[in-house]
């Protein structure tokens, strides 16, 4: 057997489509158009490539796209000032601070100064303890893509077993969060996980989030599992892979995200549909 493959490429321009979409109906009718605003501090060559993707395709889908390029010697009170004007600035609907920052900067003080309504990375303490009691709030844009994904393949997760592989607050707890309100079962490993081969070959829905290439066997999945891979490293050879070995899971697997082209573009396209969602609330009634 052969899984059918997830194209995330084509479900994120999808999404994109309808963001642009939606902008365009929300400038219409305010008169304002919703704002985005990437803040990268310091030189990390893989943020760089990160936030350009960003601002390019806020772009793209009519947002006013604004970067914000700080020296990687700038303090923490510079960089809280700054959080401060953009969340008193009426052109800004969305602010993304660039995530990780230089070792003089506490990064949870940052987050902690955003204001929730414009926290579309949806990394604020406020956001996620919506996420935990069910209330509206934004969703990290990885967590909200892989659902998005799940939904477009039509995948039923109501009493099915996921395994969510890794616990991060960006991705391992929020998922298996998500998960869980769509009634899935969900069992959270990570590195402590005592035989964490057969934890996972218990899952219906896989979530491999752990950042090493190609840990996760073929014969750790269960025949016919749907398998989510956020991974975004490089193998020995140099190559681009995910948590998964591709090439094994996918003989047994059912359906399966590839890397690159499954989970990374529903991150921008979740980032976008966020930050329209942040102008709309912001605007309500006008
Ligand atoms: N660094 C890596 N991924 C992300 C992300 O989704 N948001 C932010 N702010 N920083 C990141």
């Amino acid at each position: 057997m052969t899984a059918k493959l997830i194209d995330g490429k084509a479900i994120a321009a999808s999404v994109r489509a309808a963001v642009k979409e939606g902008v365009a109906a929300f400038t219409a009718r305010t008169g304002v158009r919703p704002g985005l605003t990437v803040v990268l501090v310091g030189e990390n060559p893989a943020s760089q490539v990160y936030v350009r993707n960003k601002g390019k395709a806020a772009t793209e889908a009519g947002f006013l796209s604004r970067q914000i390029d700080l020296p990687a010697s700038t303090s923490e009170a510079e960089l809280l000032n700054l959080v401060a004007r953009l969340n008193a600035d009426d052109t800004v609907h969305g602010i993304l601070v660039q995530l990780p920052l230089p070792k003089q900067i506490d990064e949870s003080k940052v987050i902690e100064a955003i204001d929730p309504a414009k926290d579309v990375d949806g990394f604020h303490p406020v956001n996620a303890g919506r996420l935990f009691t069910g209330g509206a709030s934004f969703l990290p844009c990885t967590p909200y893509g892989i659902l998005t994904m799940l939904d477009h393949e039509k995948v039923e997760l109501k009493g099915k077993h996921a395994v969510v592989v890794g616990r991060s607050n960006i991705v391992g707890k929020p998922v298996a969060i998500l998960l869980l309100s769509r009634h899935a079962t969900v069992t959270i490993c990570h590195s402590r996980t005592v035989d964490l081969p057969s934890v996972v070959r218990t899952g219906d829905v896989v979530v491999a989030a752990v950042g090493r290439a190609e840990m996760i066997r073929g014969s750790w999945i269960k025949p016919g599992a749907v398998v989510i891979d956020v991974g975004m490293n490089r193998n020995a050879a140099g190559k681009l892979c995910g948590d998964v070995a591709f090439d094994e899971a996918t003989e047994v697997a059912g359906l399966i995200s590839p890397v690159p082209g499954g989970v990374g573009p529903m991150t921008i396209a979740m980032l976008l549909q966020n930050t329209l969602e942040a102008a709309s609330r912001r605007t309500a009634g006008r």
